[in-house]
């Protein structure tokens, strides 16, 4: 079942009192199915709309299976990180790379995280013009460091946006595309919560 709005703000409030998903810092941004505490963290960027309709089609997906925490990259940290099991990483390419803000996290929390999430599993999205793997390469260069493990290979959605209208117009993500991603999100969360990571 999956919780908004309201509802979800206090059951995700009863649970921080309870001791339980209590890092994920905006109540509403948790997805509690039952008590599972296994924790899927879904850390996205996105500019234009693209990848954050990606990383809510994960969730949404990925909340059967276990707890999911989707949050807004700016709003992450190390203590969002720690609590996690896993990681789905999402967002937009821009100028061959990852977005400044999903690059900023990175930088800000790779030496306070360096040797304690080794072996945890990833996966990554990335939301594109017409590319998307410099973006793609640059991630898996970045948690390569912190010894995170690749499940799968970076699903890449192109918006096919060329001129600069279409790069800066609200991007709305095809159905077959929305499709991939809740696949992606469903794997993680199901082999996470099976331990078959
Ligand atoms: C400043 C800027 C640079 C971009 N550079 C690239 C690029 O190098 N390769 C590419 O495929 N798309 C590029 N794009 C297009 C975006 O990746 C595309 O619009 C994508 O849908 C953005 O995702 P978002 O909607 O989540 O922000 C760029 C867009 C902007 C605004």
């Amino acid at each position: 079942m999956l919780l908004t709005g309201d509802k979800a703000r206090r059951v995700s409030a009863q649970a921080m009192r309870a001791g339980g998903g209590g890092t994920c810092p905006d109540p509403w941004h948790t997805f509690r199915s039952g008590d599972l505490m296994t924790q899927l963290l879904i850390l996205y960027h996105s500019r234009t709309g693209g990848s954050a309709q990606m990383a809510r089609a994960a969730a949404e997906a990925a909340q059967a299976e276990c707890e999911v925490c989707l949050l807004p990259v700016a709003e992450a940290g190390t203590d969002q990180m720690l609590r996690a099991d896993g990681y789905i990483f999402v967002g937009p390419e821009n100028l061959a790379a990852l977005s400044g803000e999903m690059k900023a996290f990175f930088d800000l929390s790779y030496y306070p995280l360096l040797g304690r999430l080794e072996g945890r599993p990833y996966a990554h999205m990335i939301c594109a013009g017409s590319d998307g793997y410099g973006a793609a390469r640059q991630l898996e260069r970045i948690v390569t460091g912190w010894r995170l493990k690749e499940i799968q290979p970076p699903l890449v959605i192109c918006t096919r946006s060329q001129t600069e209208a279409e790069i800066l117009a609200p991007k709305q993500i095809t159905p077959e595309d929305l499709a991939l991603c809740r696949e992606m999100g469903q794997t993680l969360a199901a082999g996470l919560s099976l331990g078959l990571f």
